[in-house]
């Protein structure tokens, strides 16, 4: 059997936003890739024994006093290199290169014009093709380096470079091929690794799988991990990755809190105990965190009641296991970068996020977190091969607050029960309509209002319940989902007909931004 490190193209990290979203499309081409650090000793990188070495993009200017570098040997150990914007001028400059300080930053697409066919780099690519450019420096000339330009662009007459030296394999592009506004972008990291590296294909994600559960076996040893599952699709990928890697030493702690969704607490049982058979322990702690909530009404208040309430229970659950030096999280790669924890620490801080350190450091665990690399669709994909079943791979994400957030004002187990139950058929109907997997997230939200309204000969006064569906790529910016109306006339007439005590559905029709997604 090969072991995915048999062929793998590193990435190094310059703080660029995208450069873990390159090895992400290395590795939907079919060949591993990792992030890592910029400043890397060349036999380290040489001990990975890579097939080829990408630098990634980054905010600094590479004119700048102190900007991240590189040690110029890594151009030197006969792997080819591709020099993605920063990581290219930075390249260019170390072989002789000048890049100086453009007037004004390139921000946007642009149209890229093919002069060479640079050893197949731009293979199935037209003449003429749009990218995506965003840069400030760029290279001014290529002096003394053996490098010269294979593509431009109006304003960049070196959009794409590559090295006549023979013993260096080098091609730079200015642009940014691994997002999708540049349209031949899969086509052109194919053709890096393809027809430059000359890789195989070889990853796949059961090979990850298989690797990751190697890796946490031997760092864990014969100890006891707990892993805190939410019902969520990370950290249920995360039990069952740890159960493939160390069976029965896995203790899963699932908490409810009262302010679960209907049957979740079921699904999670069903699933974790009867199918995967795990040791999991299910906490009710559902009066705790009710009496908590009583009469709030502010919702970061209730955020940090919830907060203080599960880091006590899943505490108090903790100390009944016995010899649990581990704690396993489901921390994704955005919710690194987000939090501006990416591998290089160069990115900016974009937003702190809520999972990142979800559980605090006194607890005294070490922490695995086998998922910190992937990409939310990855880690789906790594849940189906682990057997998860799809009802939870698929699972729209809910906020660790749960209903709390979701029953505007105060909360009381009366309005939780009917917000559960609009919420059940307005999940079941988007489902019915074929509508679940393409939307991000659906769910319901009770009102902190009354209206009237007539049922029969009488008038009543009764709650309202306002429908949000959104579409989103990343839930920093969402658009409401444009749902066909007669799907929402059923949803309204199956819940004013079916959840005693609403007389009134609405739907949310903001985009986040100005709205978020969540109503509090
Ligand atoms: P917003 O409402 O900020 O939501 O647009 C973006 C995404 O985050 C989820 N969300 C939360 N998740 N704890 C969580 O674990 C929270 O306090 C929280 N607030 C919002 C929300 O459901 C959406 O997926």
């Amino acid at each position: 059997m090969h072991m995915i490190h048999d062929e793998v193209v590193p990435v190094l990290d310059f703080g660029s936003q995208t450069a873990q979203l390159i090895c992400r499309r290395v590795r939907d081409s079919g060949v591993y890739s990792v992030l890592v650090r910029a400043d890397i000793a060349p036999e380290e990188l040489r001990a990975m024994n890579p097939k080829g070495i990408i630098l990634s993009g980054g905010p600094s200017s590479v004119t700048d006093e102190g900007a991240p570098t590189m040690h110029p040997d890594i151009l030197k150990l006969g792997i080819p290199v591709l020099g993605i914007c920063y990581g290219m001028q930075l390249s260019c400059k170390l072989l002789g290169a000048s890049v100086h300080k453009a007037h004004h930053r390139e921000f946007g697409r642009a149209m890229l014009t093919i002069d060479n066919p640079a050893e197949g780099f731009f293979n199935a690519v037209p003449e003429s093709t749009q990218v995506w450019m965003s840069h400030g420096d760029q290279i001014e000339n290529l002096g003394q380096a053996h490098l010269e330009s294979v593509a431009s662009t109006e304003s960049c007459p070196y959009a794409a470079v590559h090295s006549t030296d023979p013993d260096l394999t080098f091609l730079g592009v200015q642009f940014h091929p691994e997002v999708t506004h540049t349209l031949h972008g899969p086509d052109l990291i194919r053709n890096f690794l393809y027809e430059i590296c000359k890789c195989k294909g070889l990853w796949k994600m059961s090979d990850f799988a298989d690797e990751q559960a190697r890796v946490i076996k031997e760092r864990v040893g014969n100890k006891r991990v707990i892993c805190g599952l939410s019902g969520g699709v990370d950290s249920s990928v995360v039990a069952a990755l740890l159960h493939k890697a160390i069976g029965d030493q896995l203790t899963c702690v699932f908490v409810d809190n009262g302010l679960l969704r209907k049957k979740e607490r079921d699904l999670v049982e069903h699933t974790f105990r009867d199918h995967f058979h795990i040791d999991l322990r299910v906490v009710d702690a559902s009066k705790a965190f009710l009496d908590d909530l009583k009469d709030i009404t502010d919702p970061q208040e209730k955020r940090r009641r919830i907060g203080h309430r599960f880091i006590d229970v899943f505490k108090e659950a903790a100390e009944d296991i016995d010899d649990a030096e581990f704690l396993a999280q489901g921390t994704l790669y955005p919710d690194v970068i987000e939090s501006g924890h990416g591998h290089s620490g160069n990115s900016a801080n974009i937003k702190l996020h809520h999972n990142v350190g979800g559980l605090p450091e006194e607890l005294g665990f070490e922490l695995v977190e086998p998922v910190r690399e992937l990409f939310k669709d990855e880690v789906r994909a790594l849940g189906t091969v682990l057997g998860v079943p799809d009802s939870i791979v698929w699972r729209h994400p809910f906020p660790g607050p749960g209903l709390a957030v979701r029953v505007l004002g105060d909360i009381t187990e009366d309005k939780l029960e009917i917000l559960r139950d609009a919420d059940e058929i307005l999940l079941e109907e988007i489902v019915a309509a074929g509508l679940y997997r393409k939307t991000s997230q659906v769910f319901a939200v009770l009102l902190p209002i009354q209206s009237v309204g007539v049922m029969g000969d009488g008038r009543t006064y009764e709650r309202v319940v306002a429908l949000r569906a959104v579409e989103t790529q990343d839930f920093m910016t969402a658009d409401w989902a444009r749902i066909p109306y007669d799907v929402l006339a059923r949803i309204s007439t199956r819940i004013i007909n079916e959840v005693r005590g609403i007389n009134r559905v609405v739907y949310d029709i903001s985009s986040k931004p100005p709205a978020t997604i969540e109503w509090e």
